[in-house]
């Protein structure tokens, strides 16, 4: 039932081409236009959306956040992603024209289904992303797009992060076709860069060696830093999480641009901070910024683990470590990036001899408030 691998996490990590292929499988078709007929909408309704609300918890949460980066630069429709137990005791603007996306690995988490309930009540659709098939959110739903994961054991998501991720880019490039923007033509692009994206997740999985003889190395620490920028954010949140959840160790996830503004107090001789660094390839300087961040806070003793793009050969004489992910497209690269922080967290917790299938205080379905 492992499949060969130590713990179902170690499973679910490698299952990752196949949970990103088969969500992204039979969704275009081969002119490169999305056919999601089976969401149960009417594509007119979608038409007229003017705001979307992401609502999630934890990881599903990151996905989110993904999502927003994506979904607004290609549909131009203003995205808010909020932790959905915060959005339900606010006084939240939701109206007709208010696209509710509801994200949820188990379909079952309590503060989504109540913030759900609550929203619909407020007269807005949801469109759940959803792995469980019949869960409870997709069944109260107007419409799901599922993420074909398969089912996710471990405790901590790894697989179905990467499905909800995929699924939300559909979903945007479906709602950009839908409204006939100007980006239209850029779908086929990116449909085929998609399409690319499980062959270098493999490639990440096959060059894993060195991140996980690094957790080894580092089972020791008491506290991990982690920072990134742009959709490298959301990233780093979710590195945070994973080692939080597996190993025990304080860890925290920062938006690089933020350092200046506080966190950069922390670092101190030794202190291991992760860089998730954006492509040199980018139509903005996001890249060069991060280099210097790197900088900075080399210059203040923090041991610097980078995780850049293949040919990225000017982060190398900043880094202690660098791994590299296969390039691609800045939209889609939390796909790859992601995987390294889930390999190293896992290694770590093993290392350090715990149960990374059963995390101590957690629950796979959060049924509770
Ligand atoms: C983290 C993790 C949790 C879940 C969260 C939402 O590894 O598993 O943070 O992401 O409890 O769960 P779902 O997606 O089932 O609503």
């Amino acid at each position: 039932e492992k499949g060969g691998y130590p713990s179902f996490m170690e499973k679910e990590i490698h299952d990752q081409p196949e949970a990103v292929g088969q969500t992204l499988l039979g969704r275009s078709d081969l002119d490169g236009r999305l056919t999601l007929d089976e969401l149960r909408i009417d594509p007119q309704l979608l038409k007229t959306v003017s705001k979307i609300i992401v609502l999630a918890c934890g990881t599903s949460a990151y996905a989110g956040q993904v999502a927003k980066y994506a979904i607004e630069h290609w549909c131009r429709i203003p995205v808010e992603v909020e932790l959905s137990h915060e959005f339900r005791y606010r006084d939240p603007i939701v109206d007709a024209n208010t696209l509710i996306v509801a994200i949820s690995q188990s379909g079952e988490t309590m503060d989504t289904l109540m913030a759900v309930r609550y929203a619909k009540e407020q007269g807005a659709k949801v469109l759940a992303i959803c792995n469980t098939n019949g869960s409870t959110i997709p069944r109260e739903a107007d419409a799901v797009l599922y993420t074909h994961a398969g089912p996710e054991i471990a405790v901590a998501s790894t697989k179905a992060f990467l499905a909800q991720i995929t699924a939300a880019y559909l979903l945007g490039l479906y709602l950009a076709q839908l409204r006939g923007n100007k980006f239209q033509g850029e779908i086929r692009d990116i449909l085929a860069d998609l399409g690319k994206i499980p062959a270098k997740i493999q490639k990440v999985l096959d060059n894993a060696q060195d991140i996980k003889d690094l957790a080894v190395r580092m089972a020791d620490t008491k506290s991990v830093l982690f920072l990134g920028r742009h959709v490298g954010f959301p990233v780093a949140m979710e590195g945070a999480l994973k080692l939080k959840e597996l190993a025990y160790i304080h860890a925290e996830g920062f938006a690089a641009g933020e350092l200046k503004h506080g966190p950069i107090a922390l670092i101190e001789d030794g202190q291991p901070v992760f860089v998730v660094v954006p492509s040199p390839r980018g139509r903005n300087s996001l890249h060069a910024k991060v280099v210097s961040n790197i900088q900075e806070i080399r210059a203040r003793g923090a041991k610097t683990i980078v995780i850049a793009e293949e040919g990225d050969e000017a982060v190398k004489d900043f880094a202690e470590f660098v791994f590299f992910v296969p390039e691609t497209p800045t939209l889609l690269a939390p796909l790859l990036t992601t995987v390294p922080l889930q390999i190293f967290a896992c290694a770590l917790a093993t290392a350090k001899g715990f149960d990374v299938d059963q995390p101590r205080n957690l629950a796979k379905s959060v049924t509770v408030e």
